[in-house]
C-alpha cells in the first residue's frame, strides 16, 4: 500500500533523511520511532505530497507522490504534528468544511461526519467550538478529519502528544481499531507506542533507517545472553568478583549504591536458582532477584545511541534498569 524507496530529502546541505526505505502493506500499522530530529515528520510530508523528495520514489496504493498528488492525497488521512483545527468552527461545521474541501457532499458527506463523530467519541462536544476545547478533543478532532473520506491510508505524525494517559489509552485504540482495514504509518519517539499498538516497527535515527522488524524479533537479534538482575541487602566489598564465581556466570556489572548486580550467563541458561543459592549461603540477604528481558527500549537505545559512539549492550541495560523504575507509570 505504501512504499518508500530510496528517498532523500536535502535542505541546502542539511540531509534531513538518507536513503530511507520501507513499505506498508495493506491493514498493517507501522511505528516510524526515532528520537528528536531524525526525519519522522521530513519522511511523512514527502508521503502525504506537501514537499517531493530530493531522491528516490514514494508511492502510496500505487500513486507517485511526486507526480500523482492528486490520487495519493485522495487516499491518504493525515494528522500533523500539530493537527490544522479552526479555532473559530465548531466540531461540526470544521468537519463539513473539510468534507466539502475534499468534494464530499450530500449522504456521503453527512455519513463521513457522523461516522468519524463516533469513531472519535465526539457526539458531546460536536457543536462546540474547537478553540475551547481541551487539547486532547482538539487532537481527536484532527483524527476525525483523517478518516472523515474513509482512507485505507493514515499517516499519524506523533498523534498521542501532549494527551492524558487516559486520552492516550484511547487514541490507541482507535488506532488499533483502524488496523486491518487501513494502512497506518505512526510516528512517535515513545516506545511503549510502539509495542502497544504497531505489528511492525522501523527505527530511524539521524535520517537513516537502522533497523526494522516485529517489536519481538528487535529485541531478540539483540539479545546476545541472558541477563539476571539480583539485588543483595548487605553486599560486602567484594561481592561483584565472588558472584563471578558462580559456575556459568560469564559477566557481573554493578548498580552500586543500590546493592544491584546484573548477572550475564549465556543465552538459553537460567542460573537463578544458582545464584540465589549463593547469596543465601553467603547470608548477604537477598531482596529481589529476576531475569531482565531486553526491551524495545533498550533497543532502541543501543540502536539510536551507537551513532554517538555508545554501543554496549549490557552497559545500556544496566543505564536502562536504574532509569526503568522511574518511567515505569
Ligand atoms: N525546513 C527545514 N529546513 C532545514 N532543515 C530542516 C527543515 N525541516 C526539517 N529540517 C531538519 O531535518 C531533520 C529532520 O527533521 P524532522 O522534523 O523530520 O525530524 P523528526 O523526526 O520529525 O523530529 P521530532 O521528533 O522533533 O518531530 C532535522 O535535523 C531538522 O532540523
Ligand atoms: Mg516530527
Amino acid at each position: 500500500m505504501i512504499e518508500v524507496h530510496n528517498i532523500t530529502k536535502r535542505y541546502g546541505n542539511i540531509t534531513a533523511i538518507d536513503r530511507v526505505t520501507f513499505s506498508v502493506a495493506k491493514g498493517e500499522v507501522l511505528a516510524f520511532l526515532g528520537p528528536n530530529g531524525a526525519g519522522k515528520t521530513t519522511t511523512m510530508r514527502i508521503l502525504t505530497c506537501f514537499m517531493p523528495a530530493t531522491e528516490g520514489t514514494a508511492r502510496v496504493a500505487g500513486f507517485n507522490c511526486a507526480d500523482q498528488p492528486m490520487d495519493v492525497k485522495r487516499r491518504i488521512g493525515y494528522v500533523p504534528e500539530t493537527p490544522p483545527v479552526y479555532q473559530e468552527f465548531t466540531v461540526s461545521e470544521y468537519l463539513t468544511f473539510v468534507g466539502n474541501l475534499r468534494g464530499m457532499t450530500g449522504k456521503a458527506l453527512t455519513s463521513g461526519i457522523e461516522q468519524s463523530i463516533e469513531k472519535l467519541a465526539l457526539g458531546d462536544v460536536r457543536h462546540r467550538l474547537i478553540g475551547n476545547l481541551s487539547r486532547g478533543y482538539r487532537q481527536r478532532v484532527g483524527l476525525a478529519q483523517a478518516v472523515l473520506h474513509d482512507p485505507p491510508v493514515l499517516i499519524l505524525d506523533e498523534p498521542t502528544v501532549g494527551l492524558d494517559p487516559k486520552q492516550i489509552i484511547e487514541i490507541r485504540e482507535l488506532i488499533k481499531s483502524l488496523a486491518g482495514s487501513h494502512s497506518v504509518i505512526l510516528s512517535t519517539h515513545i516506545l511503549p507506542e510502539a509495542t502497544a499498538v504497531c505489528q511492525r516497527v522501523v527505527i530511524i535515527s539521524g535520517g537513516r533507517i537502522v533497523a526494522e522488524d516485529t517489536p519481538d524479533q528487535l529485541s531478540a537479534r539483540l539479545r546476545h545472553s541472558e541477563k539476571i538482575s539480583v539485588t543483595i541487602k548487605n553486599p560486602p566489598d567484594d561481592c561483584l568478583a565472588k558472584l563471578q564465581t558462580i559456575p556459568g556466570i560469564l559477566h557481573v556489572f554493578s548498580a552500586q549504591p543500590t546493592g544491584t548486580f546484573l548477572l550475564e550467563c549465556a543465552l538459553g541458561q537460567d542460573k537463578r536458582d544458582e545464584i540465589a543459592r549463593f547469596v543465601i549461603a553467603n547470608q548477604w540477604g537477598l531482596l529481589e532477584l529476576r531475569t531482565i528481558s531486553m526491551t524495545l527500549e533498550d533497543v532502541f537505545l543501543q540502536l539510536t545511541r551507537h551513532e554517538e559512539g555508545v554501543s554496549d549492550p549490557v552497559q545500556s541495560v544496566v543505564e536502562h534498569t536504574g532509569a526503568a523504575q522511574e518511567t515505569t507509570l
